[in-house]
């Protein structure tokens, strides 16, 4: 089981900290810095292309908890963030992380909360911010409806092959409402066949620093 799977503490390109996971080669985010990345994918091409009252979110793989914490900062309006993890962290490992002191040094504890918080029931983490967590494996569980934005953040296709298949994009577009947007940090061409295949419109757009592109996928 991957809770019981060693993961090092590892310090990437902008001073953030990321996870790598010596059983699949893996890390958890980009080691050209794990902020960076976060802030390109999620942020800027996913959270900031929406102008909504109300947004609902819907995060697959929690981890760490950087989006749903750089969401939670950004905080741009009302939002009910569901999160998708099958393999929490122990609390050992999240202390070590650095990204309270880096995004929200103010207010550090608030990331702490993200963790802290139980699984699967609604939590009012600030009067703007409604933090959902699903402990369940991501392509059986029930995911929720009308969601307006999509944090596709699996590990990447050739360690986890299981996390991108066509039956998860065809449960997602019917997850996503109309005008909703999912990113993620892949750009793999099977990989935008498969949501071109489930109904979203796709496009390649520029990566963050050290991946050229990535994908944004339409409802
Ligand atoms: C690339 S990491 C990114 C996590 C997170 N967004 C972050 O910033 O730390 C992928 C995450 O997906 C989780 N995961 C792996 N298999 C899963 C599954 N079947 N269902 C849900 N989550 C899964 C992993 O445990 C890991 O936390």
């Amino acid at each position: 089981m991957m809770e019981q799977i060693h993961r090092e503490l590892q310090l990437t390109a902008d001073g953030s900290h990321t996870l790598f996971v010596p059983e699949m080669d893996e890390h958890y985010h980009s080691v050209n810095g794990a902020i960076q990345e976060s802030r390109h994918v999620f942020i800027e091409a996913g959270l900031k292309q929406l102008s909504k009252e109300n947004l609902r979110i819907l995060e697959i793989g929690f981890g760490t908890g950087l989006n749903a914490f750089l969401t939670l900062i950004e905080n741009p309006c009302r939002i009910e963030y569901y999160t998708v993890e099958l393999f929490p962290l122990a609390p050992n490992v999240i202390k070590e992380l650095n990204y309270g002191q880096i995004i929200f040094e103010e207010n550090k504890d608030l990331f702490l909360a993200l963790h802290t918080a139980p699984w699967n029931v609604t939590v009012e983490l600030t009067d703007r911010f409604y933090l959902h967590k699903i402990q369940g494996d991501s392509n059986s569980c029930t995911l929720p409806v009308d969601i307006d934005l999509v944090f596709f953040d699996a590990f990447a296709p050739d360690k986890q092959p299981e996390m991108w298949n066509q039956e998860i994009f065809d449960k997602l577009y019917r997850c996503t409402a109309p005008g909703g947007i999912l990113t993620t940090y892949c750009a793999k061409g099977s990989v935008r066949r498969m949501m071109k295949k489930a109904g979203y419109s796709v496009e390649r757009i520029a990566g963050p620093p050290g991946k050229r592109e990535m994908l944004r996928a339409i409802k």
